[in-house]
């Protein structure tokens, strides 16, 4: 394969079997939006609620229909905004909704769809994006909910801005949150609260709430930007490509565009056949390692659209030989974290960075499993 995604839906499964029994008792939605981070979305909604995923969220009404037509069933929230006809095709995909003005609460009362449909009410506590400000207006919004007939009142919600990086800010939004939410549990009781994403789930326990919203650590990628091992969490991707060709270098010749590798000493060149418009970025060029025969060696030279290539070293190296850009081979590991970190980004940009041109394959553990 010139390049291939490779998905452990195990990992997924076990992944989310771990944050579900982190959470308990609060409940686990598994955030399988951005076609799951990467992975598939279809794929790892069906491994995520098999490893106890009590819910799934997307960001986008066709994310939510998209599930729903490849015959995914449960109970899923759409946690973006929605304009009227993304309005309509989420609640066709009986997906629930996020709402945080009265306004909006008006014209899904009056949907002919809306019928049953579940709503929860957004605060925003300093996330400064999606929900309201006003917990005024955040209850009067739940209200408005509460007494239109074809609505429910499904959860009241808000989102860290910081959890991965400044616990303490996430614990004066949480303060915010509890201090509204307080009152509107007086008002409807019941109403399950959220907050949690995969950050505060692991290291806020008091953010977990009724139910933790987790996507990166559904993957086994690190909210951190660490080690996602020490949280018991396994990466659920693999990129892998092959040595479609090797040359000899002799000094002073060089690969590549530019000419930004130029060789100092012979040695074997191996070409990668996928580039950046598999999601290989162009800013690895001369800063990333491959894994090829169980050994790190590194991108030599600038990224191209569909090639790469790496430097072997003095043994003539094998034509077709197996090369891991991102996942284990023999002891050796390159995370997506390692990227990440090479990139002055983070994990999430990385997976959902390998494009549509890269397939995705499906395993178990190593054995075949379709999605
Ligand atoms: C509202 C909301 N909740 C939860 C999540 C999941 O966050 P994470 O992937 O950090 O667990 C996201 C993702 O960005 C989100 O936008």
């Amino acid at each position: 394969m010139r390049a291939l995604a490779r998905i452990d839906l195990a990992a997924i499964e076990r992944n989310c079997a771990r944050l579900a029994a982190v959470a308990a008792p609060a409940q686990l939605c598994a955030v399988v939006k951005a076609d799951g981070y990467g992975h598939g979305a279809v794929a790892a909604a069906r491994a995520a609620q098999a490893g106890g995923a009590a819910w799934l969220a997307v960001a986008t009404a066709d994310e939510a229909g998209d599930l729903r037509t490849a015959g995914i069933q449960g109970p899923l929230l759409v946690m973006g905004a929605l304009s009227a006809p993304e309005l309509t095709v989420a609640l066709r995909a009986r997906a629930d909704v996020v709402a945080w003005r009265e306004r909006f609460v008006a014209e899904l009362a009056a949907h002919p769809d809306a019928d049953g449909t579940g709503v929860h009410v957004k605060l925003d506590t300093g996330m400064g994006r999606l929900g309201t400000r006003d917990p005024r207006e955040a209850s009067r919004t739940a209200a408005a909910v509460a007494a239109a007939p074809r609505l429910r009142l499904a959860g009241a919600m808000t989102h860290f801005a910081t959890a991965d990086e400044d616990a303490a800010f996430a614990r004066e939004q949480l303060a915010r949150f509890a201090d509204w939410s307080r009152g509107l549990r007086a008002a409807h009781s019941g109403v399950p609260l959220h907050a949690a994403n995969s950050a505060a789930t692991l290291a806020i326990p008091e953010s977990r709430l009724d139910m933790v919203r987790c996507g990166i650590a559904v993957y086994g990628m690190d909210p951190f930007g660490a080690d996602p091992f020490r949280h018991g969490l396994r990466p659920a991707l693999e990129l892998r490509s092959y040595v479609a060709e090797v040359k000899r270098l002799e000094p002073g010749e060089s690969v590549g565009y530019g000419r930004r590798f130029v060789a100092a000493a012979p040695t074997w060149i191996g070409t990668l056949p996928l580039g950046y418009g598999d999601g290989v970025r162009r800013a690895l060029s001369n800063d990333c390692d491959v894994l090829v025969g169980g050994r790190r060696v590194p991108l030599v030279g600038t990224v191209s659209m569909d090639n790469i290539t790496v430097d072997l070293g003095p043994e003539p190296p094998e034509r077709g030989a197996e090369a891991i850009l991102i996942g284990a081979q023999g002891s050796e590991r390159v995370p997506a974290e390692e990227w990440a970190r090479r990139l002055g980004t983070i994990n999430y940009e990385i997976t959902c960075g390998i494009s549509a041109r890269v397939p995705r394959e499906y395993h178990r553990d190593g054995v075949a499993a379709p999605p």
